[in-house]
């Protein structure tokens, strides 16, 4: 790998734009009111860590882009409706989101509700639908399953039912851990497998060496988040800082302090980069996303 993968960040997150604009329907489209606010919740924003994964998986495995356009917008389109519920006044109920206020604020309740719903279909439409992706019936299915698995009661659903039920309770390390991977680790899990299901040829191994570095990323990711919004400026972070601690978050750092909770993030991104042995420099993309992971400030 010739230039470092932050040089093309800024053309991968081009290219997911003009990918999801594809993919999602017009805002003239009947029911108008609808089709805006999926439009709204997914285009102009965000740092779409989830196809910059699935894109660097890609490199690292020499697989075209063009095959991995499809599964990156459909979990980008699964991670944007499980932000749309989350803010929900009936979950977090936060007002900002990518900096603009959150869906349900922009629009109302109901529309918000839709939005999500219609948003987690077209993300299994697009799998089971997209030309590019060229893969045998075969992988296709496979994403299909992986990518329900990560987004069910199983995945990340499941760990946003832990995560309301823990609310004003405290966990202890292992209760929340599982949490975190659940609610956030299982997507991001699935963006790295899904694309490693686009290589073909790749072995048991290297499959598991991907495996191991995206659990790890996973988890860290949402480590660092329960940092930031302790120490993070909500205008840096587009997001309200301290939403966590208002509503009694159990957190890492309530849990942890901020000093393990750093070290354990840390931690896990050397697993993830020794994980990495097997690629050698192939890996570059996937390593410099670890390290943005767990030093990112919003
Ligand atoms: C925020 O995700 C919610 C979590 C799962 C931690 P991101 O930090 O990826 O949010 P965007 O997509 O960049 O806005
Ligand atoms: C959200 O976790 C995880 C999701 C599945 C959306 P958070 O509630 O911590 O995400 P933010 O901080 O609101 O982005
Ligand atoms: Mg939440
Ligand atoms: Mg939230
Ligand atoms: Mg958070």
């Amino acid at each position: 790998m010739s230039s470092a993968f932050k040089d093309r960040v800024a053309d991968y997150t081009a290219r997911i734009e003009r990918v999801l604009d594809r993919w999602l329907p017009p805002a003239e489209k009947r029911p108008e009111r609808l089709h805006s606010a999926m439009r709204y919740a997914v285009l102009g924003g965000g740092k779409r860590m989830r196809p910059l994964l699935i894109y660097a998986t890609g490199e690292t495995l020499s697989v075209p882009a063009e095959k991995l356009d499809g599964p990156a917008a459909a979990v980008e389109i699964i991670h944007a409706y499980s932000l749309i519920h989350d803010d929900l006044p009936a979950m977090d109920d936060d007002e900002l989101r990518r900096g603009r206020p959150t869906c349900h604020i922009a629009y109302d309740e109901a529309t918000a509700i839709l939005a999500g719903d219609a948003l987690q279909v077209l993300a299994f439409h697009i799998l089971a639908e997209d030309k590019s992706m060229t893969a045998l019936p075969t992988a296709r299915v496979e994403m299909l399953r992986t990518v329900a698995a990560a987004s069910g009661s199983a995945g990340m659903a499941g760990g946003q039912a832990m995560d309301l039920a823990a609310a004003g309770k405290s966990l202890d390390l292992a209760e929340l851990e599982l949490m975190h991977i659940y609610k956030t680790g299982a997507l991001i899990r699935a963006s790295v497998l899904i694309a490693a299901q686009s290589a073909s040829g790749l072995t048991a191994d290297k499959l598991t060496a991907l495996d191991r570095y995206a659990k790890c990323v996973g988890l860290a990711f949402q480590i660092r988040d329960d940092i930031l919004d302790v120490e993070g400026e909500t205008e840096k972070l587009g997001k309200q800082a301290g939403a966590d601690s208002a509503r009694n978050k159990p957190t890492y750092p309530s849990i942890l302090g901020l000093e393990k909770s750093r070290r354990r993030a840390l931690e896990l991104r050397d697993d993830a980069l020794s994980s990495l042995a097997p690629f050698g420099a192939d890996a570059e993309p996937l390593i410099w996303l670890a390290n943005y992971i767990v030093e990112r400030e919003s």
